[in-house]
């Protein structure tokens, strides 16, 4: 009997309800096709939707940076590690953004529960989708700030929930700009009224419309037209952009409060230069790419078409995030590995990231699957689909 026999008891339990998770062993780069655990497969499970990663423009930043400034920033950034390339980077984050300012983060998740803090605590009130990503429900866990939730994509449930009286000092609402398990696109003209109407602020994490919708990949907020101050804007640099890191893009007296309160921006060190060149650089590319964005929107189209014909039932994503609904938890992991042995990764998604009977894959593209990637995925759901209950 020892005081730790409760790991394994735990462990049992989530081995028992098909809710393991394992680490599988990537031995390439993350491109289009990738060696996973030794085998060549189909990668329908990268949130490198560009490809950038593996850009040569990229590339060529990241090793140069190395070469100029080291691997380290060797500080936090109110200390010593505020390199000119983090000037550089917020400068054109902001510009691509179309705001007064942005301020990078370690991650999207140092992001989102930094922010969340400093906007709300004690005596404030956040209004947040039913299904918004785990990084913002942490943040708003951290704040003490009372939460409400609302039902996902519903403006008028969301609208009730801030009429109700309760005397808060501040309101916040806050949302997937795309849904990252669902690839839906938040209703954000009548999100942004409302919160005007009710005068709350508003925060949008943009982690998987960023490089994918708007104005040259600017995403979500753009998609709608909706630019300006009004709107604070999270997303990440470990998506589209390929690399690493958290933003937020807003105001210059926001970015200036944050830089002072924002404790996973304070109490960490700054990120490598490699990785800050890399995400500059990435951006440029980004702004410029039409055609990987196009290509990344005609692959999901595709994908999204033939999945619905060999009777997979998907969620109507309008996005590279296509989820195909399985149910419960082992029917999701046996249908992914039944695809692995067809050379085709597609990754299970299961609760606590999903809702309960929700079970899903959570199919991806990238810009830079080729046509016949597509084809070779799309024949492997045709072998296995004897394994869904939807035949
Ligand atoms: C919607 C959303 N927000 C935030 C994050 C966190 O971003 P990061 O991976 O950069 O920490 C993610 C990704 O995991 C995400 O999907």
């Amino acid at each position: 009997m020892s005081y730790y026999d409760w790991l394994q008891t735990e462990y049992t339990e989530l081995e028992e309800a098909g809710l393991l998770r394992h680490l599988r062993t990537v031995m390439s780069p993350p491109t289009d096709v990738i060696t996973l655990d030794g085998n060549y497969v189909v990668n329908l499970g990268s949130n490198n939707y560009l490809g950038l990663s593996m850009h040569h423009r990229v590339i060529a930043a990241a090793v140069s940076a190395t070469y100029v400034y080291g691997t380290g920033a060797s500080g936090s950034r109110l200390i010593s590690g505020n390199s000119v390339l983090y000037e550089t980077l917020e400068a054109n984050l902001a510009k691509t953004k179309g705001t007064e300012a942005a301020l990078v983060f370690s991650s999207g998740y140092a992001a989102n529960t930094s922010i969340i803090p400093v906007l709300v605590g004690e005596g404030d009130l956040i209004l947040s989708d039913a299904l918004n990503h785990a990084s913002i429900i942490d943040g708003c866990r951290l704040s003490r700030a009372t939460k409400k939730v609302y039902r996902h994509c519903d403006v008028e449930h969301l609208k009730t929930l801030l009429a109700e009286p309760a005397g808060f000092r501040r309101r916040l609402i806050v949302t997937d700009g795309v849904f990252s398990m669902d690839g839906d696109i938040a209703p954000l003209p009548e999100i942004y009224e409302a919160a005007l109407n009710y005068n709350a602020m508003l925060l949008i994490d943009d982690a998987h419309g960023f490089g994918v919708l708007g104005k040259d990949g600017s995403g979500t907020v753009s998609h709608f037209g909706l630019e300006g101050q009004n709107i604070i804007q999270m997303g990440t640099l470990s998506k589209a952009i390929g690399g690493l890191g958290g933003y937020v893009a807003g105001s210059r007296v926001l970015i200036d409060l944050l830089i002072n309160r924002a404790r996973g921006f304070i109490f960490t060190t700054g990120l490598p230069p490699a990785t800050l060149a890399a995400a500059d650089a990435a951006l440029n590319v980004m702004r410029t790419s039409r055609n990987l964005r196009r290509q990344l929107l005609k692959h999901a189209e595709t994908m999204k078409a033939a999945l619905t014909n060999l009777g997979y039932t998907l969620l109507p994503s309008q996005t590279q995030i296509l989820p195909v609904i399985l149910g419960e938890p082992q029917r999701a992991t046996d249908v992914a590995e039944a695809l692995l042995a067809e050379d085709v990764f597609a990754p299970a998604i299961r609760p606590p990231a999903v809702p309960a009977g929700t079970s899903r894959l959570r199919v991806t593209v990238m810009a830079t699957h080729t046509d016949s990637d597509i084809e070779h995925a799309i024949g492997g759901f045709e072998n296995v689909r004897h394994l869904t209950c939807s035949e």
